[in-house]
């Protein structure tokens, strides 16, 4: 679990590999005999390749595992799988699983086991996401802050999480993110996807951990109208909405879910002037987010989160080698 000082100290990072210009030579020989392997069990755009693209600006070796055609289908186990790649000298393993948990038990079973490999996760079923929070957290700092990107750019302000919160890996880790910096939360939903226990999820360590690193944090309040959760809110995340809930009678339809919490330009404007919106992706467009909203770069940071990805995975990479 992390504090407020290990956050900045990953924004300040994820800033200065940002800084490198985007043309002419862009390797820094930090991981330079270093390999990384992308471990991904579950499918992946955005945060297999800017992990894998992180590695290499870092001048580090990449394996990737494709579970369609690898020895997972003869039957080799997930331990067995990593403990291969280690044996090639994989000494950092990004990891997703649908499994909540896969990736720390992974980690614990690697060490226990007397291997010196660290274990990143790269999202791990309903219970987290963290580099994605870490680079929404890095994506509105530079937005309210671009001078300073840190956690006190989030301080006293406040964020709509908008959608399915009960599935969603990436609302729990910017739950522990976002009010870590400070910042109040509105969550907003229909009950069967927000249920109202959510309004005490701050009050539950982790599994593993005793005590909150972080001597106050922001608060948590639960909004089934949208109208009322956008209301002067400083920014937005609005969540993808997978299609099956509407299948399990979980909602009554897309369409009559976009009219109740689909974000749109005029549902922007309950909000603090020039809120910007933010979406992990990937988007089902005209469900969680307009088209319009999406192809509108003023408001919708979606693509600014996308290329933020990179440099906050280099900061994790690097800072986790170091501990090597
Ligand atoms: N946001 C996110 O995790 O996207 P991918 O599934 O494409 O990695």
């Amino acid at each position: 679990m992390l504090g407020q000082q290990d956050f900045d100290l990953v924004l300040e990072l994820a800033e200065r590999f940002q800084a490198i210009p985007s043309r002419g030579p862009r390797r820094l020989p930090a991981l330079q005999g270093r390999l990384v392997a992308t471990l991904f069990f579950e499918p992946s755009t955005r945060t297999r390749s800017s992990f894998e693209l992180a590695a290499r600006r870092l001048s580090a070796d990449v394996a990737s595992f494709a579970p369609a055609s690898s020895a997972l289908v003869k039957g080799e186990s997930l331990l067995d799988t990593a403990l291969t790649y280690a044996a090639m000298g994989a000494e950092l393993l990004v990891v997703r699983h649908s499994g909540s948990g896969v990736p720390a038990a992974l980690a614990q079973a690697l060490e226990a086991m007397g291997h010196k490999v660290a274990v990143l996760n790269a999202g791990d079923g309903l219970h987290s996401h963290p580099s994605q929070a870490l680079l929404d957290l890095f994506t509105l700092a530079r937005h309210f802050a671009p001078r300073q990107p840190a956690m006190q750019a989030l301080a006293g302000r406040t964020v709509a999480i908008v959608g399915d919160i009960l599935h969603s890996r990436v609302a729990r880790s910017n739950l522990w993110a976002l009010s870590a910096a400070g910042a109040t939360i509105h969550l907003c939903g229909p009950s069967a996807l927000l249920p109202d226990c959510f309004a005490d999820f701050l009050a539950a360590m982790p599994p593993g951990c005793d005590t909150d690193p972080v001597p106050q944090r922001g608060e948590v309040r639960l909004f089934r109208n949208l109208e009322d959760a956008l209301t002067g809110v400083d920014a937005v995340i609005t969540l993808r909405l997978q299609k099956e809930r509407a299948q399990r009678h979980l909602i009554p339809n897309l369409e009559d879910y976009h009219r109740a919490y689909g974000i749109t330009h005029g549902r922007l404007e309950r909000c603090r002037a020039g809120a910007p919106v933010l979406h992990p992706g990937p988007v089902n467009r005209d469900v969680e987010l307009s088209s319009q909203l999406l192809a509108d770069p003023q408001r919708c940071l979606v693509n600014r989160q996308v290329s933020h990805g990179i440099p906050i995975r280099m900061a994790l990479l690097y800072l986790l080698a170091t501990t090597l």
